[in-house]
């Protein structure tokens, strides 16, 4: 295994908001990151608006927190920087719909993710710069953590660098989101997009996932109960994890008992061996090769029928009562 050089992180005194005072950003989309990132930059002194479909129903919540909406075409028209803070799978079609004929020289595009460019679903002209701030924390979470003045880590990149001020416009964003309070560490948009799809569908949201509900369904059909199979198997999860990322993986071992320890060397090996090993580099291979992308656009294009499918099997799962009756009696 080859690790690439360790990269540069960069901190507020990296960063200059100057890049950004007195430019009237865009942002398109009032959700997770859309909110929380409104909010930041206008706590650290920009002129930001909204821009939402005419019948959004997010139009309130932005005026309630105190934002001028526009509709997302009038947004694009009004900002120099635009800030496209709307679900991925949407962004082809709001970038063809509404952005494309607004968007005139000089403007920055700035994405929180590398998938739409990357994969070609948003293909700006020449004469706009192209950067991407992308946190590592869901917006709520990012918002607590700047009013905390803490700030949550991100990747940031330039893709086009028409003004030639790409990086010092994404670092002062990233500064005025938090970011560079815990650090911004620079990328590209492919290692972004590629490094996200594949960590949370091989590793964090799909692998885990399913090991959590194999191991709940191996001890309740051995007869354990399921209250006491997910306590083994699900609650501790956030113990386990929070110690990896405050001690790293050996430290979590030399926190747990022995016998847990030992066990878990020869037992880990045997049920991550190297078919999940070879399944995950197909995993890989469909994302770089932008198969997976191509299947999901058309799943959204056709009615997402196979998605609703799977999230419905999902939440029909035993698990998902058992989780609910340890919630309910840990209250
Ligand atoms: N969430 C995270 O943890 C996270 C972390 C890092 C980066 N990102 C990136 O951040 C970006 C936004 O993700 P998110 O999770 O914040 O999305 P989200 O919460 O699902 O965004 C929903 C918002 O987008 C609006 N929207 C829907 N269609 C729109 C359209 N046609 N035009 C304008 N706005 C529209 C929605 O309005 P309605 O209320 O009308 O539906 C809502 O305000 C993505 O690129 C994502 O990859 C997310």
């Amino acid at each position: 295994m080859t690790n690439k050089p360790t990269l540069k992180i960069y901190k507020d005194r990296d960063a200059d908001l100057k890049h950004l005072r007195g430019i009237p950003i865009a942002i398109i989309g009032y959700g997770s990151q859309g909110r929380a990132q409104a909010l930041n930059l206008r706590d650290s002194g920009l002129q930001i608006i909204i821009g939402l479909p005419k019948k959004s129903n997010s139009i309130k919540t932005a005026r309630k927190d105190g934002f001028e909406v526009y509709p997302s075409d009038e947004a694009v028209k009004l900002g120099e920087i635009i800030s496209v803070l709307a679900p991925d799978h949407q962004h082809k079609k709001i970038y063809n719909e509404h952005m494309k004929k607004n968007l005139s020289a000089g403007k920055t595009l700035l994405f929180a993710c590398g998938f739409s460019i990357h994969f070609r679903l948003v293909l700006p002209p020449k004469d706009v710069d192209v950067i991407m701030v992308a946190p590592h924390a869901p917006g709520e979470m990012m918002r607590k953590f700047f009013l905390e003045k803490k700030g949550v880590p991100c990747f940031f990149a330039v893709q086009q660098n028409y003004s030639g001020k790409g990086k010092k416009k994404a670092l002062a964003y990233a500064k005025a989101i938090g970011c560079t309070k815990a650090g911004a560490i620079q990328t590209t948009f492919r290692d972004e997009a590629i490094g996200d799809l594949f960590g949370e569908q091989a590793v964090l949201c799909g692998g885990l996932t399913e090991l959590l509900k194999v191991g709940f369904e191996v001890l309740v059909e051995s007869g354990l109960s399921p209250e006491n199979a997910y306590l083994e198997c699900v609650h501790q999860l956030d113990f386990i994890v929070d110690t990896i990322k405050s001690h790293g993986i050996a430290g979590m071992f030399d926190r747990i008992s022995k016998t847990a320890e030992y066990g878990s060397y020869q037992a880990g090996k045997r049920v991550i061996d190297d078919r999940v090993r070879k399944e995950m580099e197909k995993i890989l291979k469909e994302i770089e090769d932008g198969s997976f992308v191509k299947t999901w656009m058309k799943e959204c294009e056709t009615g997402m029928k196979n998605y609703l499918k799977m999230k419905r099997m999902t939440s029909k799962h035993p698990i998902e009562r058992t989780s609910k009756r340890i919630r309910d009696l840990m209250k």
